[in-house]
C-alpha cells in the first residue's frame, strides 16, 4: 500500500467508525487535507444518514457541498458527535501537530467543541518526539516580526510561510527544529505570545482515537 492508500483505508474505517452511531439530526465536524478528503469522498454515500457537518475551512466547506452534505456554522450548532481529521505528526500520548494545511485555528476550534476526536493519520506521520514536523503557528500580521523573535529566542528555528493567508486573514510562522518534549506546556506557552492566534500542537486537546493506515491494514488505537 501506498500514502495515499493507506490514507483511504483510515478514511473508510472512519466512516464504518460513526455510522452506526450517527442519527438522522446528527452533526460531525470535519478536518482539512488529504486524509480528510478521502473521508468525505467516502462519507458522501452515507449523506442521507445525518444532517450534515461543520468545517474546519473553506476547502472542506467546498468539497462537503460538491457532495451535497450540509455545511452549519459552528454558531448554529451545540453540539458535535465526532472530530475527524488528519494530523502532521502524533506521538504515544496522542498529542499531534497539525497546520500543515494552514487550517490550525478552526481546526482546534471544532475539535474543542467535539465530543470524540477521531485522528486518521498513515504510519508515517509517527514519532517518538513531536517536532520532526515543522510546528505551525498562526499569527496576526501585524505581530509576524514581534512573534518571529519571541520564539527565535526560544528554541528552534522560525521561518514565515510565504504567500500564505489563512482563512482568518492570518500568516503562519512555522517552527523548525525543536524537541517538543512536554507537549501541553509548550502548546500553552506559546499561545501566551501575544500576536499568536494559535499553534498546531494538539496535546491539551489531543486524539481519543487514532486510525493508523500501515500496508498490513488500519490499526485502531485508544486512550486507555
Ligand atoms: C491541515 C492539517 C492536516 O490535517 C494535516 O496537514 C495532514 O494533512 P494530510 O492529510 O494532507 O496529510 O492539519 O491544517
Amino acid at each position: 500500500m501506498n500514502q495515499d492508500e493507506m490514507k483511504r483505508a483510515v478514511a473508510i474505517a472512519a466512516v464504518e467508525m460513526i455510522l452506526p452511531k450517527l442519527e438522522r439530526q446528527s452533526i460531525i465536524g470535519v478536518g482539512t487535507g488529504s486524509t480528510a478528503n478521502f473521508f468525505i469522498d467516502a462519507l458522501a454515500k452515507h449523506r442521507d444518514e445525518f444532517a450534515g457537518a461543520v468545517a474546519s475551512s473553506e476547502a472542506t466547506a467546498a468539497r462537503l457541498r460538491q457532495h451535497d452534505i450540509e455545511v452549519y456554522d459552528l454558531n448554529s450548532v451545540s453540539q458535535l458527535e465526532f472530530y475527524i481529521d488528519g494530523a502532521d505528526e502524533f506521538d504515544n500520548g496522542f498529542n499531534l501537530i497539525k497546520g500543515g494545511g494552514a487550517a490550525l485555528t478552526r481546526e482546534k476550534i471544532v475539535a474543542a467543541v467535539a465530543k470524540k476526536f477521531i485522528c486518521i493519520v498513515d504510519e508515517t506521520k509517527k514519532v517518538d518526539v513531536l517536532g520532526r514536523f515543522p510546528l505551525p503557528i498562526e499569527v496576526i500580521p501585524m505581530a509576524r516580526s514581534y512573534v518571529g523573535r519571541q520564539l527565535a529566542a526560544l528554541e528552534g528555528q522560525p521561518a514565515y510561510r510565504e504567500g500564505v493567508v489563512t482563512d482568518n486573514g492570518n500568516i503562519i510562522i512555522d517552527l523548525h527544529d525543536v524537541e517538543i518534549l512536554d507537549p501541553k506546556v509548550f502548546e500553552r506557552h506559546l499561545n501566551n505570545i501575544v500576536g499568536v492566534v494559535t499553534n498546531g500542537l494538539f496535546a491539551n486537546r489531543g486524539a481519543d482515537v487514532i486510525l493508523m493506515g500501515t500496508p498490513q491494514g488500519v490499526q485502531t488505537l485508544k486512550r486507555d
